[in-house]
């Protein structure tokens, strides 16, 4: 089996990697480096490392024609709400055209495939008042990556289903976790704490931090996918989520007292395009067998340990 990784050397990225080389598959990842960085794969000698951008059709359509994939995780994107909204153009052509112009390729040029996994944003729910998010839930998309998200994602399931491709999208919730990259000011939130946490650096929080979101570590957005590629479940969409609603007040509050110390909190206003709420309904999900299995306490716990070893080695 062979496997092609977008934004393989990104944050989940690397970790469906190293996944899918422990279950023996042949992994190609292609990465620019914008974000990623290639030390987050662990067993870079059983991959191969492509530094190009999706946006380069010649270098991907001779990849896609040489390698003939088994298996594609479409993840290569600017992952910022608020880096859309500051730069709409260049990023439609990373998260949304790149990945039409692969889907074009595999069709036209008829490759056999086993999976093509697009990788969605529960930010395609936008501030509708329906709460807990159903994969049904009408959507709203708020800033140009919610957009871009969600008619990629529509495009991705009709070409399942006009051109019989195997398609399947995920909603990713907000995912936390080791090799999340703090250093842009458009970096998860997560990363960002555990930075200013670690090297004692003042935090912006952007409103009043009764914003919601539902987090989901790492390990459990791996099961999932796994999951959903095992049980070839295509022609659909999955939330990925821990199904807790949780105020980023709180959330800081829980990682201060697992890392022992509170953090210097600089206010300032809320940011343009946020959704206010966010909580999934993650029961076609658990349908599929999926069980969580961290919580917030367990998934922050770990993520602190590991930064703190780090450090201690650094
Ligand atoms: P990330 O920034 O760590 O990973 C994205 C990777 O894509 C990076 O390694 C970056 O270098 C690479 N990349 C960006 N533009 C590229 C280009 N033009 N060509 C090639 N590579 C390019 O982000 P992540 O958190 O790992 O996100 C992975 C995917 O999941 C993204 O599609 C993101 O939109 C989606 N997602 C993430 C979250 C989350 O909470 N982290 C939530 C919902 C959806
Ligand atoms: C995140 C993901 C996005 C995903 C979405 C799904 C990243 C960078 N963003 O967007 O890819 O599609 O979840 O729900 O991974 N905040 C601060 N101070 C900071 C940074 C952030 O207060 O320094 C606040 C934000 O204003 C926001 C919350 O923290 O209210 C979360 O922000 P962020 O981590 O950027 O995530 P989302 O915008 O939810």
């Amino acid at each position: 089996m062979k496997a092609l990784v977008t934004g393989g050397a990104g944050f989940i990225g690397s970790h469906l990697v190293d996944q899918l080389v422990k279950q023996g598959v042949d992994v190609v990842v292609v990465d620019d480096l914008s974000m990623g960085n290639v030390d987050n794969i662990k067993n870079q000698d059983a991959v191969t490392i492509y530094i190009e951008d999706v946006r380069n059709e010649m270098f991907m359509q001779a990849l896609l024609q040489k390698e003939k994939f088994d298996y594609i995780y479409f993840l290569a994107a600017v992952a910022s709400v608020a880096d859309s909204i500051e730069r709409p153009s260049e990023t439609h052509e990373i998260n949304h055209n790149a990945v039409l112009k692969t889907l074009e390729y595999i069709r036209t040029a008829k490759l056999p495939l086993k999976q093509f996994l697009f990788t969605s944003s529960a930010a395609v729910y936008g501030n509708l008042p329906e709460l807990p998010k159903k994969e049904d839930s009408r959507v709203s998309p708020l800033s140009p990556y919610a957009i871009d998200k969600y008619a990629t994602e529509r495009y991705v399931l009709a070409y399942g289903e006009l051109y019989d491709l195997p398609t399947v999208c995920v909603r990713f919730f907000n995912v936390y976790g080791p090799g999340q990259n703090p250093s842009s000011p458009y970096s998860g939130v997560l990363s960002i704490l555990t930075d200013c946490l670690e090297n004692n650096k003042p935090f912006t929080l952007f409103g009043d931090g009764s914003q919601t979101r539902d987090f989901i570590y790492i390990e459990d957005v791996i099961q999932a996918l796994w999951l959903i590629t095992i049980k070839a479940a295509h022609h659909q969409v999955f939330n990925i989520a821990n199904g807790r609603e949780l105020a980023l007040n709180d959330i800081i509050k829980t990682y201060e007292m697992v890392a022992g110390h509170e953090l210097s909190i600089n206010r300032t206003e809320g940011r343009l395009g946020e959704v206010k709420r966010s909580v999934a309904d993650i029961s076609k999900l658990v349908k599929l067998g999926y069980v969580a299995d961290w919580s917030l306490e367990s998934g922050l716990t770990r993520y602190w340990e590991g930064a703190e070893y780090a450090a201690s080695r650094s």
